[in-house]
Order: structure tokens, then sequence, then C-alpha cells
């Protein structure tokens, strides 16, 4: 089993919860464990906080994460000034599975404001059930680093 670090700020917190209830059997299946990082309400926070949390964990452990704020942008800045991530705002499946085919996405950031739960939920599955393709797409993630 993976670990799955989830945050959120308050913009994001209704679908996280949303996640942890409904998804928790599908993402168990995929072998992913949801460790939470908050924030745990729906009062206004700051988002780089819980950002921060979750992308030390992927970090440190060579895992997976899952950010939501209001909109993703804030989230997904944040996560890739992490040495290590590669967080994608995704607000398609199709996004979600090309993140992970080629660009080997790590992290997965969501704005609850601007996708509906459903189509969230299905990003999620999306994201997390598919695999990096390697070969060229490695070779230019090699490139990132300046
Ligand atoms: C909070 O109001 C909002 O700014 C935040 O959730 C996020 O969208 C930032 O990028």
């Amino acid at each position: 089993m993976l670990n799955l670090h989830i945050a959120c700020d308050h913009a994001g917190f209704e679908l996280k919860e949303a996640v942890k209830s409904k998804l928790h059997e599908e993402l168990t299946a995929l072998g992913l464990t949801i460790v939470d990082h908050g924030t745990n309400s729906s009062e206004s926070c700051d988002y780089p906080l819980f950002a921060n949390a979750a992308c030390q964990a992927v970090t440190a452990e060579k895992s997976v994460g899952l950010l939501i704020c209001g909109t993703g942008i804030g989230m997904s800045m944040v996560a890739n000034r992490h040495q290590g991530i590669r967080a994608a705002l995704c607000t398609t499946e199709l996004h979600a599975k090309l993140a992970r085919r080629h660009n080997n996405a790590n992290v997965l950031c969501l704005g609850a404001r601007m996708t509906g739960s459903e189509l969230a939920k299905a990003i999620i599955l999306a994201f997390f059930a598919e695999h990096f393709e390697g070969g060229r797409h490695q070779r230019r993630i090699d490139l990132f680093s300046k």
C-alpha cells in the first residue's frame, strides 16, 4: 500500500470529506491509504500551510497526493515549488490520465469551486488508476531541472 496524502483549504473541505467517505473503497482497491493533512473545517485558512504539509510527506515517502482548494491554482503553485513534486491541476478525466501517463504527476490538484463533486471523483479515480509510460516522457521530465 502507498499513502495518499490529501489536504485542502476551507473551499476544498467539503470535497475532501466526500472523497474520504465516498472513495475509500475504490482508493483502497488501487492500493492507496488516505492520510489527511487538514484543514478540518470550512473556517477560512491559508492553503499553503496544508499544501506544504502534504507535499513534504509525498516527497519523503515518494508517494502521491491530492490537494483541493477553490480553484486548484493556489494548491498547484505551492506544490510545484517542492523539489520532486509534479502537481497537475486537472478539470477532466483526460487531463488526469495524461498527467500520469506523460508527466508522471504525483500530486493531483482540484478546484472544488470549479469542478462538481461527481466529476471530481471520476478525475481522482482516473488519475490514481493510471501509470506512467516512461520512455520519451522520462527524458522530458529529466529536462525539468534548470
Ligand atoms: C480561497 O478563497 C481561495 O482563494 C483558494 O481556495 C484557492 O482558490 C486559491 O488558489
